[in-house]
């Protein structure tokens, strides 16, 4: 074990490791890319802090000092499986893939079901974390289960999609009881051998809307350009993709709202709850391209849902966060709920 507590890096600068761009430190760092490690390691996190598991880094509000061991995932793997059912082929991925690069593999490889996902920022490992999802597609849909290591019990789980109360941005990995403790090692998919488009999401189904598309390729570029011409591009303009939540409330209070806001974006969710369009709420409270008193955060110009951070600390992203959610709950009487993750130090 002393030697494995010697393969901890102390004062581990992670500001290239989070999109934010957050000049956060970690006390303990460990990049992990063997599962021997995971292993070895289990015993010695008894006595410390809850660890930090940290992917890509793009869902995270990390603090200034963090006193808690970080282990960051980058293990290296990508395999066709063999016991798909027909018309099917699964596919196991290594946690520490880059999510985009996974996607465009597979649609390479004449799969689909990833397409819309496209250009999503962050690690395969961190997908059934907060059930990604985009352009009318969660990735619960493709998900066929997850190989995880439990660093309680010291032991390896195979655990079926139906078991992580996969819902909108939430699972049961970031409930107090397995968050810290279950480390995502690998992501099965159950992708499709044939294709079949999924335009639900407007401006997807404009593309198409004269030539429907033949190939998940073709979608795959239309999401893309999609994206890059609303969403902020993080080598850029530093972010965590979507700040907020779109707020899930009774269709009647919906209604009610809508009575004093006419043009009200919201979705449906079920019969009885609509989304709201949380970008839609901050540009009418007036924040869509504000920034905060000393020009380090701001809403994005492009995307209000998007916070920018142009050399804030953590504490300037919260603060602004804080100010956006005063600001939409004055205006509109909604509580937003932040989407990051964000880690008290
Ligand atoms: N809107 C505004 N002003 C804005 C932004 C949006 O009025 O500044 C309105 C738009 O006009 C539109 C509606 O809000 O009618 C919805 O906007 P958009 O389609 O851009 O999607 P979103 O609800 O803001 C969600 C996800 C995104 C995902 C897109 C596309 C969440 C929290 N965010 O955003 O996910 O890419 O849909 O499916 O659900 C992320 O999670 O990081 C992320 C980028």
């Amino acid at each position: 074990m002393n030697q494995l507590s010697l393969s901890f890096e102390s004062n581990v600068d992670l500001f290239d490791a989070n999109t934010l761009r957050i000049p956060a430190k970690a006390e303990q760092y460990i990049a992990i890319t063997e599962a021997k490690q995971l292993e070895a390691i289990a015993n010695h996190l008894k006595d410390l802090p809850k660890p930090l598991i940290l992917g890509g880094g793009s869902n995270l509000v990390l603090s200034d000092r963090l006193p808690m061991p970080v282990l960051h995932l980058k293990n290296k793997g990508f395999e066709q499986l063999s016991d798909a059912p027909s018309g099917t082929s699964r596919v196991r991925i290594a946690a520490g893939e880059v999510w985009h690069d996974t996607v465009s593999k597979c649609v390479a490889l004449g799969l689909s079901g990833l397409e819309n996902l496209a250009l999503i920022p962050g690690s395969v490992g961190a997908a059934p974390i907060q059930n990604i999802g985009a352009y009318g597609v969660e990735v619960r849909e493709i998900l066929h289960s997850v190989e995880v290591y439990d660093l309680q019990n010291e032991q390896w789980l195979h655990l079926p999609v139906e078991s992580l109360e996969l819902g909108y941005r939430r699972s049961r990995f970031q409930s107090e009881d397995w968050n810290g403790r279950m480390v995502v090692w690998s992501v099965t998919l159950e992708l499709s051998r044939s294709f079949t488009p999924r335009l639900s999401y407007p401006a997807l189904g404009a593309v198409f809307a004269n030539k429907p598309p033949k190939k998940a390729q073709e979608v795959m570029q239309a999401v893309m350009n999609i994206r890059k011409s609303k969403l902020p591009d993080v080598a850029v303009e530093p972010n965590a993709g979507s700040f907020f939540k779109n707020p899930v409330l009774p269709s009647e209070l919906v209604a009610a709202l809508r009575q004093q806001f006419p043009d009200l974006v919201s979705f449906p969710v079920d019969d009885h709850q609509e989304k709201i369009a949380a970008g839609w709420l901050i540009e009418q409270a007036g924040l869509k391209g504000a920034w905060n008193q000393n020009k380090t955060v701001g809403c994005s110009a492009s995307q209000a849902l998007v916070l920018i951070n142009h050399g804030g600390s953590a504490q300037d992203v919260l603060d602004w966060a804080l100010e956006v959610k005063r600001k939409v709950h004055q205006t509109f009487g909604v509580e937003l709920a932040i989407e990051p993750v964000c880690i008290k130090g």
